[in-house]
């Protein structure tokens, strides 16, 4: 008998064990997921994130910049706004200021003769304005991106005066009081420092410049007008060049605000930051505001390993965004891209790069980081 109650005593205990067992699984259980969202949290801001969501970093680069009431910017890719999460949520969270990559442009925007485009355009302002985000329209007199009808078109003098007149006025008049700085003329000064050829130079003169600025103010006398070039940022023959030119701009009275350095450099070529200050100082001398308006940094010339090759991408971002906030003209700092997944280079180039701050899943670089950095000085 005594054995009998022995052994219901063991069943009995083990029966208890076992719940006891079941219990502590499922309270353990119950406490890790409860805890999950902490420890992600605490892994986002220290940049890890789930790979299909943006992460949370804080302060971001758009309050940074707020602070010291400045502009950080990048260009847009109208598809990857529209169809990437990720993009549309990195990019509202970090900038305050964006540029249109192509959808503003003469082809995106008037592709037959007098029938102009502009959902795309519509889709970023739109966006921009949602957001809070100053817009930089790019760009109204270019030598490049061109459409077909414009370019194998017989057009007299006149007659391209009347489209780049039509076109200027329909545009800059369409986004009255939502775009109000512009690139109204790109790129007119070739690398040797004379003015490029191209289809406005060649069939209007050189006074297509100026008529430019002053159509553009016309359809926006509140607008402040750019010219915008790359390869002028520090000292030299081209930059010399757009410095007499802007010159002559504002000595004929021409209606011009600024200049934008476009600052398309790579890991092996890049101007000395001295210079570009020196450079910076002169244009706002001239009572003219400065903006870097397109930075990206080629990567694929550089045999050092990746993480030597990032280092060096982030020290460039860093001095030249340092050098910009230490000219009291220089009011934006805008990136052509900010994610490695959306940089015209590979395309440009054939090449694979990682011009850019954010790497192809969305994480910041260290590049990033640097950026981050400056803003936080005084
Ligand atoms: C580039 C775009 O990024 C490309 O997608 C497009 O095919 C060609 O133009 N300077 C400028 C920009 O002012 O408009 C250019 O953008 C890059 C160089």
């Amino acid at each position: 008998m005594a054995r009998q109650v022995d052994k219901i005593k063991r069943k009995l205990l083990l029966h208890c064990a076992v719940l006891l067992c079941v219990l502590l699984l499922f309270i353990t259980s119950a406490c890790s997921s409860a805890a999950t969202p902490t420890r992600t949290l605490s892994a986002m801001q220290v940049a890890q994130p789930a790979q299909s969501t943006p992460q949370i970093i804080s302060p971001t680069l758009r309050s940074l910049a707020q602070a010291h009431h400045f502009y950080i910017g990048t260009t847009v890719n109208v598809k990857a706004l529209r169809y990437e999460a990720a993009y549309s949520a990195t990019l509202a969270r970090e900038f305050n200021m964006v540029t249109p990559e192509v959808s503003m442009k003469f082809s995106e925007t008037e592709p037959q003769r007098d029938v102009y485009t502009f959902a795309k355009a519509d889709y970023i302002v739109a966006f921009a304005q949602a957001h809070q985000m100053q817009v930089r329209g790019h760009n109204l007199a270019w030598y490049n991106d061109l459409p077909a009808w414009l370019t194998s078109g017989n057009f007299t003098r006149d007659d391209l005066i009347a489209i780049l007149r039509d076109h200027i006025m329909t545009e800059v008049t369409r986004y009255r009081g939502q775009v109000n700085i512009w690139d109204v003329v790109n790129e007119a000064v070739g690398d040797d420092g004379n003015l490029r050829a191209s289809i406005w130079l060649r069939g209007i003169g050189p006074g297509y410049i100026d008529m430019a600025f002053q159509w553009a103010h016309e359809a926006n006398p509140q607008a402040r007008l750019f010219y915008n070039d790359y390869g002028g940022e520090g000292l030299g023959r081209k930059s010399d060049a757009i410095y007499t030119l802007v010159k002559g701009l504002l000595q004929r009275g021409v209606p011009f605000d600024g200049v934008g350095l476009q600052m398309h450099i790579s890991l092996d070529r890049y101007p000395n930051a001295q210079d570009v200050l020196a450079n910076m100082q002169r244009l706002a001398a001239l009572g003219l505001e400065v903006q870097i308006t397109e930075m990206d940094v080629k990567t694929q010339d550089d045999a050092r390993p990746m993480q030597a090759k990032l280092a060096a991408e982030a020290q460039l971002y860093g001095e030249m965004l340092h050098t910009c906030l230490s000219v009291a003209g220089c009011t934006a700092f805008v990136m052509w891209g900010f994610t490695d997944a959306h940089s015209w280079i590979p395309a440009y180039t054939g090449h694979p790069d990682y011009p850019l701050i954010f790497d192809g899943k969305y994480r910041p670089k260290p590049a990033y980081y640097a950026l981050a950095n400056v803003l936080s000085g005084p």
